[in-house]
């Protein structure tokens, strides 16, 4: 599996419905739902400082100078930190969903809804990838703030960004019902 497919979401497996669900057991798999708006807060978060710092790097291009200031230093610093902090938080999400919660889904689950889960195991392996390659960028860009590092930060920065997305809504969306069901989150 390769970045590009967890943008694919017609290769992706549907869990089958859970007859026996009940109303409340929806209300408590939507707990997901609310746990995946924080992250896509925290990545707003972290885009928009990216937004700044291009906006400066144009600022600084039509003042055709080439002296980097100190506010742009600092937000190409900030836009780092920012990364860095994107990856221990999407790690420790995935850390749970693969050691705590998938487990007690996969115990019950059928095979329709095991497919569901191997599949975002395996969305979590290709993501883990990033957000190591992202753990570099992130050293690179703070060991050496500029043009440059940013650039590669903001290239991994931006494909971690759809793909976490498209990741979180499948997720959400497959497993709401199993979560209340299984009692998993
Ligand atoms: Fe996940
Ligand atoms: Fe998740």
């Amino acid at each position: 599996m390769n970045v590009f497919d967890l943008l694919e979401d017609d290769t992706r497996p549907r869990a089958p419905p859970i007859p026996q669900a009940t109303a409340a057991d929806r209300m408590a798999g939507k707990r997901l739902a609310m746990i995946h708006a924080m992250h896509i807060d925290a990545l707003d978060e972290t885009k928009a400082m990216m937004l700044k710092v291009e906006a400066g790097e144009l600022d600084a291009g039509t003042l055709a100078t080439k002296i980097e200031t100190l506010d742009m230093m600092r937000n190409y610093v900030r836009f780092g930190n920012l990364c860095g902090r994107e990856c221990e938080f999407l790690n420790y999400h995935h850390s749970a969903e693969d050691g705590d919660i998938f487990p007690v889904i996969l115990a019950g689950a059928n095979d329709g809804l095991k497919a569901v889960i191997q599949r975002l195991m395996q969305e979590h392996d290709v993501i883990h990838e990033l957000l190591l390659t992202l753990s570099k960028n992130v050293a690179a860009l703070l060991a050496d703030p500029g043009a440059e590092t940013f650039a590669q930060a903001k290239e991994t920065f931006c494909l971690i960004d759809r793909v976490v997305r498209s990741h979180f809504g499948y997720e959400q969306t497959e497993l709401e019902e199993a979560l209340g069901f299984y009692r998993a989150l």
